[in-house]
């Protein structure tokens, strides 16, 4: 029998709208008056991705990585690992692994929440056997940080 995985959503940090105004293009780091936990959130135009300030190696703290002149980098205090938040990938080592992202959520009111969906992904909380896919059945195409699955028109 398959085992089911609950899919669990959880608010870290609620955010006024007063503090969000203060957030500035690039990489902001923001600390939970509440627990005293740290978060980054990239900002780019009308755009916001976010994670924990929690290096994946062994749990560091993040800073701005001075290095990085497109400031979208930041930089582990314990062994230097490098992470590009605009992608949420860490590029020091290079070609490695992705960070955790946090989901933004705008509520009713103004502000917003950083959501920590546990696990991060749909399919790993509801999985499904492999199915064979028809012919043509579905089209893939990919840019460099993200990839777009396509299922086709059948003919008429
Ligand atoms: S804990 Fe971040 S690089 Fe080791």
């Amino acid at each position: 029998m398959e085992e089911r995985v609950e899919r669990r959503a959880q608010v870290l940090l609620s955010i006024s709208a007063e503090e969000e105004i203060n957030f500035k293009d690039g990489i902001n780091f923001v600390r939970s008056k509440e627990d005293g936990k740290n978060y980054i959130i990239y900002k780019d135009g009308d755009k916001m991705r976010a994670c924990k300030n929690l290096c994946k190696h062994r749990g560091g703290l993040f800073i701005k990585d001075i290095e990085d002149l497109s400031s979208r980098s930041v930089r582990c205090t314990k062994h230097n690992w490098k992470l590009d938040v605009s992608t949420m990938k860490y590029t020091n080592p290079p070609e490695s692994i992705c960070q955790d992202e946090l989901v933004i959520e705008r509520g009713e009111g103004a502000g917003l929440s950083l959501v920590e969906r546990n696990p991060p992904n749909p399919w790993d909380a509801d999985p499904k056997d492999p199915e064979a896919l028809a012919f043509e059945e579905v089209q893939v195409s990919s840019t460099c940080d993200k990839m777009n699955f396509f299922p086709l028109q059948k003919p008429a």
